[in-house]
């Protein structure tokens, strides 16, 4: 294995149990906020967070009203995000294991990703590709927060616009306008930014 293969065995779990997560922003995504103010998560609505860890948009959509699956990896993360649901008196269907092996019984509406893109090695993201174009229906949406990081090696790994749109391909998904693509600085990984697009799949 490559140091960079070996990397990507990330032990996620004990980071967690650490509380050495510098992803987490401390509170929700400025995009996921943005995103909510234009009425994009609606009702009744089915959503998934691949790799959602301590994500608390997932309560969000719950609170919202939608019917939200989170998958992770980490036992440490979904037992706080079950925690989170049952203070809140909501409802959320939490799975942990191997969200790259997952298939959902009923397609989702949306999907939000959020820094799970970039924390897999770049040869899963294929296979990740696929598992979303199977998650979701026709039509539906992609909220997705592409990482900007220059540097080599990861996690997080780059997930650069010209990568992604050869991941996302046009035959597959619809882009948005690049005026509809926004910077969001994360202010605890040295303001590098992720870009914010909504992509549909067709
Ligand atoms: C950088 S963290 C992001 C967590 C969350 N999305 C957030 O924004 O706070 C990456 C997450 O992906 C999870 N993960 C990595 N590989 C996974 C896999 N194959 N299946 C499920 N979860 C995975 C990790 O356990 C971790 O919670």
């Amino acid at each position: 294995m490559t140091d960079e293969e070996n990397r990507s065995a990330f032990d996620w779990e004990t980071r967690f149990i650490e509380n050495n997560t510098p992803w987490e922003r401390g509170g929700l995504h400025p995009a996921f906020e943005a995103w909510h103010r234009q009425a994009a998560f609606r009702a009744g609505e089915r959503a998934a967070i691949p790799g959602c860890g301590r994500s608390p948009e997932l309560l969000a959509l719950a609170q919202a009203g939608l019917a939200v699956t989170g998958a992770d990896l980490s036992a440490t993360a979904m037992a706080w995000q079950r925690q989170q649901s049952d203070i809140a008196a909501r409802s959320v269907e939490l799975i942990t294991g191997d969200v790259l092996a997952w298939q959902p019984e009923q397609a989702f509406d949306l999907v939000y990703e959020q820094t799970f893109l970039c924390a897999i090695h770049p040869r899963l993201r294929g296979r990740y590709e696929q598992c979303l174009t199977r998650w979701l229906v026709p039509g539906g949406r992609l909220y997705a927060l592409f990482m900007q990081k220059p540097e080599r090696g990861g996690p997080p790994f780059d997930c650069s616009l010209e990568a992604m749109r050869t991941l996302f391909p046009a035959e597959r998904w619809i882009w948005p306008d690049a005026r509809h693509i926004r910077a969001w600085p994360h202010p605890k990984l040295n303001d590098k930014a992720e870009l914010g697009a909504v992509l549909i799949k067709r």
